[in-house]
């Protein structure tokens, strides 16, 4: 039940409990302690400190960090993680010149997941996610935020968060379930028709069975618009359900200042920003989510993180794990694309991936930084220089162990 980390090189990310999440003027600090030792009690962070002055804790399990770094695990606050199948069709479509928005014209993107997710069973569909975020965990994500989406009738979304809900009482990490029905317009139905059945029946119903933690909107050209976005806070707030924004992925339409003004947890992608948009961040609760995978994926623009900063607004980063626009939900290659792309520090990076990441999925009471009281999901990295490795060798994870709930994950 107790276990020592000793001899740690630097434990990166030490915080006082009640910070929620780093301010942007803050984000270029990461405060660590050189030569330190961490005590886990019942799966919680409950002490640690300078080597010098570690308390005799007794005769217990020890891990000894001599040259490796630790650091709290990765809080991945945007997924799409079940999923079935693939769309590695679209990807050659993509390289051969067609758009996201050509192939979606044509029935593919979200609509081919939909029908993937209509013909598996919900046993099959769990197996798959389980396996696949097992491998997510091994990889160092310790919180995980999952939306359902690829669901598009009432059977199939209720399916997509049964099946998250096994996942959260099958695996140790931190999970959240947000209801995505808004994802996509179903074929055989007008926009106005299936947009009325996602808030008035699945909404609510979906809340009532308790499988909803969040809930989200795709508010883009062709998809949903700011009215629809508008609509469905005021109808999340009723519920007492906090609203995260698929937004300014192609096109800035009204999204972000709909759900800033609307208490929105999150508003994600932002690859497309106007003024408007920044200056209705400012000042706001509301933190904006960078998905740098998912630009590199498609080929589109990346978010402005700079801008974001100069401006005075924090953001967090995530996957967007899905089979369509970042088939990869390794966070460790999303930190090497924040630095690389998003023109990022390493501190600015592990910021947005840890604490930040937490507060835009509601856990950073939680997880998210080294606190007294959180729980010890917990990255001891392999022996490295400097916290600079973790971005600079793309496409390797250097990651020895992952604790949850500080027990080894394998
Ligand atoms: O976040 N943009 C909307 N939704 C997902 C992609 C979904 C898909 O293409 O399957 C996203 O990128
Ligand atoms: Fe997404």
């Amino acid at each position: 039940m107790s276990k020592l980390i000793i001899n740690i090189k630097q434990l990166t990310q030490v915080r006082s409990k009640d910070i929620s999440f780093v301010k942007p003027e803050r984000m270029n600090e990461l405060p660590s302690i050189s030569d330190a030792f961490l005590f886990v009690k019942n799966g919680v962070i409950a002490d640690y400190g300078k080597m010098s002055e570690i308390p005799n804790f007794g005769d217990i399990e020890t891990i000894n960090a001599k040259d490796k770094i630790v650091l709290p695990a990765w809080c991945d606050s945007h997924s799409h993680s079940v999923f079935t199948g693939n769309r590695s069709d679209e990807y050659m479509q993509r390289i051969k010149g067609a758009t996201y928005e050509d192939i979606a014209k044509n029935g593919g993107g979200i609509l081919k997941s939909s029908n993937q997710i209509k013909s598996i069973s919900l046993e099959d569909l769990f197996q798959e996610s389980k396996k696949r975020i097992k491998s997510l965990i091994r990889q160092g994500t310790g919180a995980l935020e999952i939306k359902s989406g690829y669901g598009l009738s009432y059977d199939s979304e209720l399916k997509m968060l049964e099946v998250t809900n096994r996942l959260k009482n099958s695996l140790p990490i931190e999970i959240k379930s947000t209801f995505l029905g808004a994802h996509a317009v179903p074929k055989n139905y007008k926009k106005e028709e299936y947009f009325n059945l996602v808030i008035d029946k699945m909404l609510p119903e979906f809340v009532d069975k308790k499988l909803v933690d969040f809930v989200d909107i795709f508010c883009e050209q062709n998809y949903f618009s700011s009215d629809d976005t508008k609509l469905l806070c005021k109808r999340a707030n009723q519920l007492d359900i906090r609203v995260k924004i698929h937004t300014n992925q192609f096109n800035s339409i009204g999204g972000i200042r709909a759900g800033v003004d609307n208490g929105a947890l999150s508003v994600d992608h932002l690859e497309v920003m106007t003024r408007d948009d920044i200056n209705a961040l400012k000042n706001s609760k509301t933190m904006p989510v960078l998905l740098p995978g998912c630009s590199f994926f498609l080929g589109i623009d990346y978010a402005n993180a700079r801008d974001l900063l100069s401006n005075g607004i924090s953001f967090a980063i995530a996957s967007d794990y899905n089979p369509g626009s970042c088939p990869t939900g390794n966070m460790n290659f999303i930190l090497s694309l924040a630095c690389n792309k998003l023109k990022l520090t390493t501190q600015q990076a592990i910021n947005a991936a840890t604490i930040n990441g937490a507060y835009a999925m509601g856990v950073s009471d939680k997880t998210g930084s080294i606190s007294k009281g959180k729980i010890a999901n917990l990255l001891i990295t392999d022996k490295i220089d400097s916290i600079d490795d973790l971005p600079y060798y793309i496409g390797d994870n250097l990651i020895e162990k992952v604790l949850i709930k500080g027990e080894e994950f394998n």
